[in-house]
């Protein structure tokens, strides 16, 4: 078919020139970029960049304006993103935690695993997501508004685990965090990276975020003005004072 030949190959996610408007504001604006299956990559930008806006649009959230993605070879444009979830495999995390506050942390975690059943048995599932998360399992009947912010973002990780998704689309993992919790998470990401999950993560934590990720695209203005390793990144002080705003 048409579109297979205009696939990059190997691309799991193959995102091309997407172009993503709010009315009059151009917050995406001709975004291409590729996630290989079992690759980490991050997207990096100041506030405002359009970091959220390119994910939101990629897993159907928001529509497009023009651009096509697809997700294991099939074009996506027509598929909601709860379908993009269940069948599909593809899994947002939104920047305000994906937590059903009323809820416990049992249930939430449930609901994740009736959302996309993978014929393993909810016990199963839950004994290993608490080996990971055992501050979790104390806390397993406390409705997950009552948790801390932290504990709500180990939840929504959790979430994520309790039905492995073939690709997690993570919109700002450290955000609000204290430092000693952004280097939990991103132990428990480093863990999620070594078990083959794939990911496309977006970050205002720079640094934290080059650390993690095998390749990164940098956004500015809705535009990616440069891509690399994230270790090639990281080295590159131009780029934190031109495009970052750190330093
Ligand atoms: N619902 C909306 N309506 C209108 N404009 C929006 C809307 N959401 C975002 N924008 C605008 O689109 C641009 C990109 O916003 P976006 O939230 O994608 O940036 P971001 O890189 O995720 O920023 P942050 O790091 O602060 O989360 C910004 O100029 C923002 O003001
Ligand atoms: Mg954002």
């Amino acid at each position: 078919m048409a579109w297979k030949s205009a696939m990059t190959e190997s691309a799991f996610l193959d995102v091309q020139d997407l172009h993503v408007a709010y009315g009059p504001i151009k917050a995406v604006r001709g975004c291409s970029l590729t996630v290989a299956e079992g690759e980490t990559v991050a997207i990096v930008g100041a506030n405002g960049a359009g970091k959220s806006t390119l994910l939101r649009a990629v897993c159907n959230l928001i529509p497009r304006a023009s651009g096509k993605v697809f997700f294991a070879g099939s074009p996506t444009a027509v598929i909601p993103t709860h379908v993009l979830a269940r069948r599909d495999g593809m899994l947002f995390v939104p920047e305000d935690r994906a937590v059903l506050r009323t809820l416990t942390v049992l249930e939430n975690l449930r609901l994740s695993h009736d959302a996309r059943p993978l014929g393993r048995p909810f016990e199963k599932a839950t004994e290993e997501v608490f080996g990971h998360f055992p501050r979790l399992q104390e806390r397993a009947d406390q409705p997950a508004g009552s948790l801390s912010g932290g504990e709500q973002q180990m939840l929504t990780l959790a979430r994520a685990l309790v039905s492995p998704p073939r690709i997690l689309l993570l919109d700002e993992p450290s955000l609000g965090l204290s430092p000693r919790l952004v280097r939990e998470v991103y132990a428990i990401l480093r863990d999620f990276r070594k078990r083959g999950m794939t990911m496309l993560l977006v970050e205002q934590n720079v640094r934290a975020a080059l650390r993690f990720a095998h390749r990164a695209y940098v956004l500015r203005q809705g535009t990616i003005v440069q891509q690399g390793t994230g270790e090639a990144l990281l080295a590159d002080s131009g780029l934190f004072r031109q495009y970052l705003g750190v330093h």
